[in-house]
């Protein structure tokens, strides 16, 4: 079967690197893909947001199955186009990518179903947002309903703070995405991913982790779209793994399927393990970005089997997809001034030393020059990838591939793992 992948980051290239090793690929396309993805597929230019080209595309290549990794396309809609054209796609279509697209239609769902989250106001009038704080605590969390790139939350800390907040969302801060805004309470936890996939009947786990979303060690500094992840979490451990299914995502693709949107391809929510339990924090309706590609590291099962059985609704036909029980650890190399302005065109060398120390790299913001030479091309640049009998072992694994590279303008925490290695080293 001919595959065409859509994106271009390290979550892109990490699928592409496991489709890639199953035996029912035929070509794999990808755009517009980079240097990693190269490796595995043929790339192209193509204009996501042109579905008429994405489609003719498809029909050229004969492609069998589209697999979408970011959330945008999505969330426009392309795979409602792709549906219409008979063409097969991993990912939900546009009315269920809601989940991730309107913060407030995701909470109104949770009141409905009665699923645990935290009590909100959603409103797209400021006055009646400025008077909702009256309701909440401090901090509060102010955030603005639509896609805003990972940087629509603001977690104020004080009255003052979050009527800023408010007053920059209504004056188009955020872009549309703040033309309405959900004000949360501040919930208190360890925080989790957990990836469920379904077909809009069945729903299938499909692996946990933890991510490292500030930018300096210590969980310091700004926040980022992720700095390093592990696999699994084993602080969702499988009760709560059990209740986070039964009270949070199996409600959530039911209430989906009543209201005729019914939900297929992957489900990322995002945990609060709160003292009252898991609460949800948001859904994504992508795999998350590191956390695919330590996913993707520990996975066994044949990945174009799994993502042919969501498409074509058969999901419970299907073996239940299997993970190594080592853990994986990534470390994000980001380009220097990442996450407020990274510095582009820093050269990258000695990656396939690093490959020999047991690690795999993948690309996340690269690109070749015309003198073949790689150079980072975005904030997040390189994904450095382990497995280890342990967390420590995974990690200590991952720098020594780190260190390993040379990419003078990079940087990296050398922390990511730690709550993980120190309960290891608890027990
Ligand atoms: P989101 O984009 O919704 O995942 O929010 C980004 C980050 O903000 C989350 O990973 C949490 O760390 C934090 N956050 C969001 N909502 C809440 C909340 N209600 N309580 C506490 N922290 C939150
Ligand atoms: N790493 C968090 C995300 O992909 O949203």
């Amino acid at each position: 079967m001919n595959i065409l992948l859509l994106g271009s980051g390290g979550r892109e290239h990490a699928l592409a690197w496991k489709l890639a090793q199953s035996a029912h690929l035929g070509k794999l396309h990808a755009a517009p893909g980079n240097p990693g993805i190269a490796e595995h597929a043929r790339c192209h230019a193509l204009d996501l947001s042109d579905h008429g080209a994405v489609v003719a595309f498809c029909h050229e290549h004969a492609i069998g199955l589209v697999v979408v990794g970011p959330e945008a396309p999505l969330v426009d809609g392309l795979a409602d186009s792709l549906r219409a054209a008979a063409i097969r796609v991993f990912g939900p279509n546009q009315a269920a990518a809601q989940l991730e697209g309107s913060k407030g239609f995701t909470k109104d769902l949770c009141s409905r179903a009665g699923i645990p989250t935290a009590g909100y106001v959603r409103t797209s009038n400021q006055d009646d947002a400025l008077a909702a704080l009256a309701q909440f605590g401090l901090p509060v969390v102010i955030k603005a309903d639509g896609l805003a790139a990972g940087k629509g939350v603001v977690i104020a800390q004080t009255a003052q703070d979050a009527r800023d907040a408010i007053a920059d969302m209504f004056a188009g801060g955020f872009g549309d995405a703040g033309a309405e805004v959900v004000i949360e309470e501040f919930m208190t936890g360890e925080e989790a991913s957990f990836f469920a996939l379904t077909d809009g009947a069945t729903i299938v786990a499909f692996g946990s982790a933890q991510d490292h979303k500030r930018v300096g060690d210590g969980d310091t500094g700004p926040n980022t779209g992720g700095m390093g992840a592990y696999s699994p979490a084993r602080v969702l451990t499988p009760a709560l793994e059990r209740e986070v299914m039964t009270r949070i995502i199996a409600p959530t693709v039911k209430a989906m399927a009543d209201a005729g949107m019914a939900y297929s391809g992957v489900l990322f929510a995002g945990l609060m393990l709160t003292s009252e339990g898991p609460k949800l924090i948001e859904y994504n309706c992508r795999f998350g970005d590191p956390e695919c590609q330590v996913l993707m590291l520990r996975l066994k099962s044949d990945l174009v089997d799994v993502l042919s059985a969501v498409a074509d609704n058969r999901l419970g036909s299907i073996p239940h997809p299997d993970f190594s029980p080592e853990p994986a650890l990534t470390v994000v190399l980001a380009a220097t001034g990442y996450p407020a302005s990274p510095v582009k065109g820093g050269m990258i060398a000695d990656l396939a030393s690093a490959e020999t120390q047991g690690a795999k790299v993948f690309h996340a913001g690269t690109v070749r020059d015309d003198a073949g030479v790689l150079r980072a091309s975005g904030g997040r640049v390189l994904n450095v990838c382990a497995r280890g009998q342990t967390v420590r072992a995974a990690r200590d694994s991952a720098y020594r591939a780190v260190d390993a590279i040379d990419f003078g303008q990079g940087f990296c925490r050398r922390d990511i793992g730690w709550r993980e290695i120190a309960r290891e080293d608890g027990e």
